[in-house]
């Protein structure tokens, strides 16, 4: 069994994958070609935002989100803890200051009532100014942006949705990477929606800010003549090289119907699975609230605490069932972060959540039997 098995998935769609990269061979059409404004449009439309702009990765997607805000020096970004690192990484890059904050025990995103606290306090302390929140939707279900929203509303704080786990996830029917002032993704293979090396995606509703994002994308190249041919070598600001290949365009085009067609769908049932096998054992499984819909980027479940992880995780191996740990390490603990303000926090949940997550196989493509075994085996081995 594999952790997240993409060769299923290539199996299924090999006969339109295998066409759609031997297209743009033949075209060698490989950078900017058609079939990458046709999946802007396909995401855009998908996602209900005016504009999609597609990029090298889900790092880079942050970055150029922050240049496009000129977020730097003196700024707080208000981040979650517990998330991957390039969520805190981005706003640091730029010379602004993360401020990390606690996370909810049982969504895993960021928690609302303690991002105000800790917004009050770096606004009272006036050593930063405050600027944006950067929520994460963590394992596939999007943050609580109905509350989130509110308070950037109240402090005046830009809003980016970090969608790369995210991507299909949805609120009362609203799709992720919808939510943000700007919205970003990752095209990562294991990502929800993932191609076949790195890609991303940044999204908004805002006409300046996309004509920005376009012109960071391919090194500040100016923007305001889009029929100039000569514009991409009139370089106005500084910008990054950071465009999605054709290649990757291309085989992202059938993946993503499979995804709207069935994937999404399948992986719910696959959760629900997991769910059904795994009540009453004493973990705590994923919590998905009313009018929230999961991606399911991970199966994420909590070990009670005394357990070891370790030893759970080498047993599970020996029986031929891979898990992962994400995250083991809160992100104001990160060594990248010592000695800065950004390793000043207050999050006993993110920490109880280092010590006692466990991811579990999931894919759109797993059936009910390996899920029952998965299941089982766990079973065993917590049972105490
Ligand atoms: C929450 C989150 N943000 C950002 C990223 C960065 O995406 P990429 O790997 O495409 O740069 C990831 C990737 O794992 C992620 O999980």
């Amino acid at each position: 069994m594999q952790f997240r098995d993409l060769r299923k998935q290539y199996v299924a769609l090999k006969e339109q994958i295998d066409v759609a990269m031997v297209g743009v061979a033949s075209t060698s059409h490989f950078i900017n070609g058609p079939e990458v404004h046709k999946l802007e449009k396909a995401l855009s439309e998908y996602v209900g935002v005016k504009h999609c702009i597609t990029c090298a990765n889900g790092t880079d997607a942050i970055s150029i989100a922050m240049k496009t805000w000129g977020i730097g020096h003196g700024d707080a970004v208000f981040v979650p803890d517990f998330t991957f690192f390039s969520s805190g990484e981005c706003p640091a890059d730029e010379g602004a200051t993360p401020i990390f904050v606690d996370v909810n025990p049982f969504t895993y995103n960021i928690d609302p009532s303690k991002l105000e606290k800790t917004i009050k306090r770096v606004i009272n302390e006036g050593k930063y100014t405050a600027k944006a929140v950067i929520a994460v939707d963590l394992f596939g279900l999007p943050a609580d942006y109905e509350t989130i929203k509110l308070l950037c509303k109240k402090y005046n704080l830009l809003l980016l949705e970090d969608g790369a786990q995210g991507f299909g996830g949805s609120i009362k029917g609203k799709m992720a990477c919808s939510f943000g002032d700007i919205s970003t993704t990752s095209f990562f293979p294991a990502k929800p929606l993932g191609c076949y090396g790195d890609g991303g995606a940044i999204f908004t509703n805002n006409d300046e800010w996309a004509d920005l994002i376009r012109s960071i994308c391919v090194h500040g190249k100016d923007t305001s003549n889009p029929n100039d041919s000569e514009a991409k070598y009139n370089n106005v600001r500084l910008g990054k090289n950071s465009r999605l290949d054709t290649l990757q365009a291309a085989i992202l085009l059938p993946k993503f119907k499979a995804f709207v067609d069935y994937e999404l769908r399948d992986i719910n049932q696959i959760a629900a699975w997991y769910t059904d096998g795994l009540r009453g054992t004493g973990l705590e499984l994923p919590h998905i609230a009313d009018s929230f819909y999961s991606s399911w980027a991970q199966y994420t479940i909590r070990l009670p605490e005394g357990l070891n992880r370790k030893v759970i995780q080498e047993k599970l191996g020996k029986k031929g069932i891979p898990s992962m740990v994400y995250y083991a390490k809160p992100m104001h603990k990160q060594g990248a972060f010592a000695g800065t303000d950004s390793a000043i926090a207050d999050c006993p949940v993110t920490e109880l959540l280092c010590d006692t997550v466990l991811s579990l196989p999931i894919d759109p493509y797993m059936t009910k039997k390996d899920v029952d075994f998965v299941a089982s085996e766990l079973k065993k081995e917590i049972c105490w």
